[in-house]
């Protein structure tokens, strides 16, 4: 029976004031986030130092303990970056792990330190510096990926492939130009990147539990200090806001979705069948039971990862989606999700970078399949209407004729001689035969944005200044 007498566990040593015992197990386990909220450490020290500076200046706390207080929290951040710190579940999370440390190294200062704020704005300061952080360091990332995609587009300028829609041969592309596909795709995730550190980029240390303080805080001084444009504006909001890291999970999700359906296409594309890249073996595996086989595992992986992120932004979001203002304890499983997807999401990213560098492209495999399936029959459309003066609707049926006679020969469209092309369109010359080409084809597409070349080199000089 547990009764004050026979009780064993003791009370918080943080807020257990006015608790008569500690928790029950089960209490302690469900509350406790320092298994996973330990990764905010450097952000929590940062933070405590920012405030700790901001509250001697104002006169809230002696510089005497400000001094030993920042002191003792240097101490924390290297035993902590040097392994030699005991973590402890009794003490729940990071914020109160580092303090109750701190009151060993510093005696009663430490107490000091958590005069006006609250974990409720400490926990906001710490993820939001920890989530931006992130996203610069994605920023980077994707500048690497669009890099490699860069460099393989200016190689690949002239390369034809088939381009294809319902992944049926559809008009002949260059390879360089299906890369530039990617440097947009992954160009947009940068710029969405870039927006929510915007969006972000507000100090929310000073809002303290929910309605800010009454202690003459300087919040303007924390927000510099911790490299904020400027503080947040409304406290309320403050505490109860995870926008920044739903944000990211929505930016994770899209990016991997780019991700997946590059990693799609590169299955599809090292297949003995298509057979128009190789992977190196860096990124590649072999079975346990086929000598002959070598499998996209990596690109694979990051296809399931794309499934994982979209688990973790669902999951926040349904999280988030009844909690009244401000703060509740559900806030808490916002960190998990958003550190799995983070893994999650710089894997993919560094994954694909080796791949598309290092993946050999098969030249001749892409032309040859390139000009099978018809591929240039707008061209010949587009012929007749240039040369012969037809509508489009009249072209597009004479080459429907075209097609189904080579079909039923079993040949090219450039493969039928003229007079069986004349007999369906006596207007037909041997000129056409200049345009029936996939290199003809893809270079005359000279609309902006389009596969010619040209095109192709403009787009990625394009890229290239902006960076
Ligand atoms: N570990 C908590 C979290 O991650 C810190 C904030 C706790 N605040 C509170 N009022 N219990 O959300």
């Amino acid at each position: 029976m547990a009764d004050d007498t026979t009780d064993t566990k003791s009370s918080n040593q943080m807020w257990g004031g006015r608790f008569a015992s500690g928790p029950d197990a089960i209490m302690e386990e469900i509350n406790a986030s320092i298994g996973f909220d330990k990764k905010l450490f450097a952000q929590d020290i940062r933070g405590s130092i920012a405030h700790a500076t901001m509250l001697a200046h104002q006169g809230i706390i002696s510089g005497n303990d400000k001094d030993k207080i920042v002191h003792g929290l240097n101490t924390i951040l290297s035993e902590i970056e040097g392994g030699n710190f005991e973590f402890s579940r009794q003490l729940e999370d990071i914020h109160m792990n580092i303090e109750a440390r701190l009151a060993t190294l510093i005696g009663p200062a430490a107490g000091r330190l958590h005069t006006a704020r609250s974990r409720n704005d400490q926990v906001a300061l710490d993820f939001r510096l920890w989530v931006k952080e992130e996203l610069q360091k994605t920023e980077q990332m994707l500048t690497g990926l669009i890099a490699a995609f860069l460099d393989r587009a200016e190689e690949h300028a002239e390369s034809v492939m088939p381009g294809f829609t319902h992944l049926q041969t559809a008009q002949p592309v260059t390879f360089g130009h299906h890369c530039m596909a990617y440097v947009e795709m992954f160009g947009r995730d940068r710029s969405r990147v870039r927006h929510a550190i915007e969006h972000l980029d507000e100090s929310p240390i000073g809002a303290a539990a929910l309605a800010g303080t009454g202690y003459p805080i300087d919040r303007h001084m924390t927000a510099k200090a911790l490299g904020f444009r400027e503080p947040t504006r409304n406290s309320i909001d403050t505490v109860s806001d995870r926008d920044f890291a739903i944000e990211f999970l929505s930016i994770a999700a899209i990016a991997g979705m780019h991700l997946s359906r590059l990693a799609e296409e590169i299955v599809i594309w090292s297949t003995p069948q298509f057979g128009f890249v190789r992977l190196s073996d860096a990124f590649s595996t072999g079975s346990s039971i086929m000598p002959q086989k070598k499998n996209p595992d990596a690109a694979e992986l990051v296809r399931a990862k794309t499934g994982r992120i979209n688990g973790s932004l669902v999951a926040l979001l349904t999280i988030m989606k009844g909690l009244p203002l401000a703060y509740s304890k559900d806030m808490q499983e916002d960190k998990e999700q958003v550190f799995d997807a983070a893994e999650s999401l710089e894997l993919a990213i560094a994954a694909m970078t080796g791949m598309v560098r290092d993946m050999t492209v098969n030249t001749a495999r892409m032309k040859a399949a390139a000009g099978s399936g018809y591929s240039t029959a707008t061209d010949l459309a587009d012929w007749l209407v240039r040369e012969a003066g037809l509508p489009f609707r009249d072209a597009h049926h004479v080459t429907g004729r075209a097609v189904a006679l080579a079909e039923s020969k079993g040949c090219d469209l450039a493969e039928l001689p003229l007079s069986d092309l004349q007999a369906i369109h006596a207007d037909i010359t041997d000129k056409v035969y200049d345009v029936l080409t996939v290199e003809a084809s893809v270079a005359s597409r000279k609309s902006f944005g389009g596969t010619a070349p040209s095109e192709v080199r403009r787009q990625i000089a394009f890229w290239r200044a902006r960076n």
